[in-house]
């Protein structure tokens, strides 16, 4: 993995696409933050360097800055919008602010053709620009090479140094030919090849975790989602039985879960499996208790305990591994304009404490959701794995609005395994985020037959989303709907009703607590 693209983040929304479109490129792309010092870059030995756009002027009183000796590198340098606008100040341009901010679709058209980011591309681009600040006038040694509608500066380069800058965004999917823009950067201009790829990874992976682990033992949660799954798969390959998966059975899981899981991990790939079937705690513990976040907070802690004692039971390891993915590990910090809000305390709920001594394997860590998807089709784990829908950790216990009951987790499975049984059937499954169902409390007449029923409702949760922050129900057929919500009222007792959840996110969020 030696050959990459460094990033420095100046707090774009976008940066983590530049990162994944120089990954489709076939090389290999890091996120740094963005005052990493000159002199760590350089260790890092980056064939070409990207600044990334940000929400800044680079005039504003807290704008975030480079460490201005990167331009002494000698590395290519592509600059992005509040990135070209850095070099444009630190080379001796000009940056005013721009009266009203230009955002959206536009023309790029080329005044030099021989530039190398423009290669084999024609002369006029449609392009996506969303920027407010505008270069003015360009440092020494630096020429214009395309202009917009409304900048004569919309690309620039100084072919001898190297550094190259665009006003617009090349990696959002508007710039129709962003793509190609980045690859002549990484190809062309930084003369990378195209190393970077899965199976390359899987063999590098394997043989630095034989490296870290040597001949010690390995311990990983595995909870049945794509992550772990992908690491225990990943580990087993490089430590075989070195490793030992815990799984366990919180009570919450969907119908056949734990059962599914034990036939794979146990069956198929004979991974050494502990399982855990910790139900009647966790539902003790669920007692009486009706509000989310101390269901959320119970089901953590009794999850800790539960795990930590399982570590002891299937022996001494020195390594606990875990499925982090990159997103999860990129050292952002935290830039004026860029407010992360916290709005339920979720995600990891597998955050496990200080006090217990392992040392971390975490293989998956500089991969994108979707490459731990084909790094597990590559290691031969079932589609039904790897492109299966995301599942919170406390399960079922936050889709059973008030009190958690063994009796509404049945109903509730049954429910939810039709749902997923006909979104499958219609080929809907892979087609959306998440698709589920919701247990309400609340209880209504209906008629079955000739009696009068007093049951539950079910809501049907069904959304589209690129990574879970935003989401928009999808407007599913009639016709699927229908057979839904007949099947449900007439297969799962205890259920007379069905309604179709048709808020999206925000502002409502897509689990129901
Ligand atoms: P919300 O409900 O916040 O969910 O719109 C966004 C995404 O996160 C999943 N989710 C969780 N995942 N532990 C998890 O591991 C949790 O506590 C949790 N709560 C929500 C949810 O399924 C959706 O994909």
């Amino acid at each position: 993995m030696n050959e990459q693209i460094a990033i420095l983040d100046f707090g774009s929304q976008y940066t983590q696409v530049i990162a994944r479109r120089i990954r489709e490129c076939k090389v290999y792309s890091t996120i740094l933050p963005f005052d990493i010092s000159a002199e760590r870059l350089a260790a890092l030995n980056p064939a070409g360097i990207i600044l990334s756009g940000g929400p800044n002027s680079v005039y504003a009183d807290k704008a975030p800055m480079p460490d201005p000796a990167l331009f002494k590198l000698g590395v290519p340098i592509l600059g992005v919008c509040y990135g070209l606008q850095l070099m444009a100040h630190f080379l001796g341009g000009k940056v005013e602010p721009g009266e009203k901010r230009e955002y959206g679709k536009g023309t790029l058209s080329l005044t030099d053709k021989s530039c190398p980011l423009f290669k084999n591309l024609p002369a006029d681009l449609q392009i996506w620009n969303s920027h407010t600040d505008r270069l003015t006038k360009l440092p020494k040694g630096f020429k214009a090479v395309a202009v917009s509608d409304n900048s004569p500066f919309a690309a620039v380069e100084n072919r001898t140094r190297q550094f190259y800058g665009l006003q617009f965004h090349p990696e959002v999917a508007h710039t129709l030919q962003g793509k190609e823009i980045l690859a002549n950067f990484v190809h062309t201009i930084c003369g990378c090849g195209q190393s970077w790829n899965m199976r390359s990874y899987l063999d590098q992976a394997v043989e630095d975790i034989q490296q870290q682990v040597g001949s010690e033992r390995v311990i990983l949660g595995l909870s049945g989602g794509v992550d772990s799954s992908v690491a225990a798969a990943l580990l087993h390959k490089a430590v075989g039985d070195q490793l030992t998966c815990i799984f366990v059975n919180n009570g919450l899981l969907r119908a056949r879960e734990a059962e599914a899981v034990q036939e794979v991990f146990g069956r198929q790939f004979k991974i050494r499996l502990h399982y855990e079937d910790a139900t009647d705690l966790f539902l003790n513990r669920l007692k009486g208790i009706t509000d989310p976040e101390k269901k959320r907070k119970i089901i953590g802690k009794t999850f800790i305990e539960v795990f930590q004692s399982s570590t002891k039971r299937v022996g001494k390891a020195k390594f606990l591994a875990q499925g982090t993915l990159y997103p999860d590990v990129i050292e952002s910090i935290p830039i004026a304009g860029n407010p992360a809000a916290m709005i339920k305390s979720h995600h990891n709920v597998g955050g496990l404490p200080k006090n217990m001594k392992f040392k971390l394997v975490e293989p998956l860590k500089c991969l994108f959701k979707d490459e731990v998807r084909q790094l597990g089709l590559e290691l031969g784990l079932p589609k039904e794995i790897v492109f299966r829908q995301p599942f919170p950790g406390p399960g079922l216990a936050v889709r059973i609005l008030g009190e958690v009951t063994p009796k509404r987790c049945s109903i509730l499975r049954n429910a939810d395994s039709i749902v997923v049984e006909e979104v499958k059937r219609s080929g809907w499954y892979y087609k959306t985020w998440q698709s589920f169902a919701v247990l309400l409390p609340v209880r209504s007449v209906g008629v079955m037959g000739d009696e009068r029923t007093y049951d539950y409702t079910i809501a049907l949760r069904v959304v589209e989303s690129q990574d879970g922050m935003t989401a928009d129900w999808v407007k599913l057929p009639y016709e699927l709907l229908e057979t839904i919500s007949n099947r449900i009222c007439n297969e799962v007792k205890g259920v007379n009703r069905v309604c179709f959840d048709i808020s999206s996110k925000p502002p409502a969020t897509i689990e129901w607590e």
